[in-house]
């Protein structure tokens, strides 16, 4: 087998359609063409992220420079940042924001379990946060943060910001951003977008340009959006730094599946597909990291049960067809973490357990054949 099922939590599947729109002509950046994709481009990501009046910014760069881009405009050298960290990625603020002399405090969690909002609650009443971050889903955790009611909590707290990391959620998870007060929410697009990796989206509300404003000079030329908004603005009229022309017309394509398909019909598919792959993964004897209750739809975080080690099996699965990723920190070599969002369907799925299934034959793991694949068919298939 040559082609090989790509099942990480990112880069994932990229479809036929946003490859061909890679592949377009490079045209210049004031090219009527470009400006055309661009704005609707913009447009369309408000309409990801459901918000009114936000302002989305299309940047080159992937999931770190959104991270940084959130910080470097919201907070300057003495300011206080509140990280609400489930895991690898939301440690990654913290070291962002160390670089730039902001004062962190950090609320983690044990990997695998949130940090609870009444937690965030009391930390808030305690003491003035300018701004605080949550990764809406950690990569690392397969966590799924509850946004709508920390989002409620700070509705309490006007004068701090909300930046959601939505690297491994935006558009294969419910993001409201106008309803929920989210400020700045930032995204990758080779995750639930299914696009290759080369751009960040970071949408900012009035409030969060406001905050931007209120900080003057900043110690970031680059990443600063206020740079950035001429273009942003009138794509036609400014030039900034040149753009990453063929990567947007790919997002513009990744954005129009999306659409085409409808949100609320993506956000279901991937609990179904969360849904099959946990109960076809279970009957194999393996067991889910995140309690149900916060569990992503987008990455499912999975540990071995005794008899399987790490390597030898993901390296099996690897050389039979499918691709899975490692547990990173403290849970490397305990669990597997795959992917199950982009540009798949129910082939996949299913094809991923049937390859799971010889694996464990392969490794002479104990199992009933067709045990994995035939409740994972139920979820997805039964009427
Ligand atoms: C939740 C989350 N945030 C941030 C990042 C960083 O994104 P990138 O690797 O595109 O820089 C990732 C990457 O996987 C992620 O999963």
């Amino acid at each position: 087998m040559t082609k090989k099922l790509m099942m990480i939590p990112g880069p994932t599947p990229v479809d036929q359609s946003i490859l061909n729109a890679l592949a377009k002509d490079t045209v210049s950046h004031l090219d009527p063409e470009f400006v055309k994709i661009l704005k609707e481009t913009l447009e369309d990501l408000k309409t990801v992220v459901m918000t009114e009046n936000g302002q989305p910014f299309v940047i080159p760069g992937t999931g770190t420079l959104g991270m940084e881009v959130a910080i470097v405009n919201s907070l300057k050298k003495g300011d206080r940042l509140l990280v609400i960290s489930h895991g690898f990625f939301g440690d990654r603020f913290v070291e962002i924001a160390q670089c730039y002399g902001i004062e962190v405090e950090v609320l983690a969690s044990e990997w695998g379990k949130i940090v609870e909002p009444e937690e965030i609650a009391r930390k808030l009443k305690e003491k003035k946060f300018d701004v605080i971050t949550l990764s809406h889903v950690d990569t690392s955790t397969g966590v799924c943060a509850p946004l709508k009611e920390v989002g409620e909590i700070l509705k309490q707290f006007p004068e701090t910001i909300f930046i959601v990391d939505g690297v491994c959620a935006t558009g294969g998870i419910e993001e409201r951003m106008d309803d929920w007060g989210i400020d700045i929410l930032f995204t990758g697009n080779q995750k639930a977008f299914g696009v290759p990796p080369g751009l960040t989206n970071a949408v900012f509300s009035e409030k969060a340009l406001e905050r931007r404003n209120s900080l003057g000079k900043i110690s970031a030329f680059y990443m600063d959006v206020n740079r950035w908004m001429p273009v942003m603005r009138n794509p036609a009229g400014e030039y900034f730094s040149t753009h990453a022309i063929n990567m947007v017309y790919a997002l513009n394509q990744g954005i129009k599946l999306m659409l085409a398909e409808g949100l609320e019909e993506r956000f279901k598919k991937y609990k179904r597909f969360a849904l099959a792959f946990q109960s076809g993964l279970k009957e194999l004897g393996f067991n889910m990291l995140a309690a149900e209750e916060i569990r992503a739809n987008t990455v499912s975080t999975i540990l071995y049960p005794a008899g399987i080690e790490d390597l030898p099996f993901r390296e099996k699965l690897y050389e039979n067809g499918v691709l899975v990723s490692a547990g990173k920190g403290v849970l490397a070599g305990k669990i597997f973490r795959l992917g199950h969002m982009g540009n798949i369907s129910e082939n996949e799925v299913v094809a991923t357990l049937s390859i799971i299934e010889k694996t464990l034959s392969d490794i002479n793991y104990d199992f009933r054949w067709g045990a994995g694949t035939g409740a994972a068919e139920k979820v997805l298939f039964a009427k």
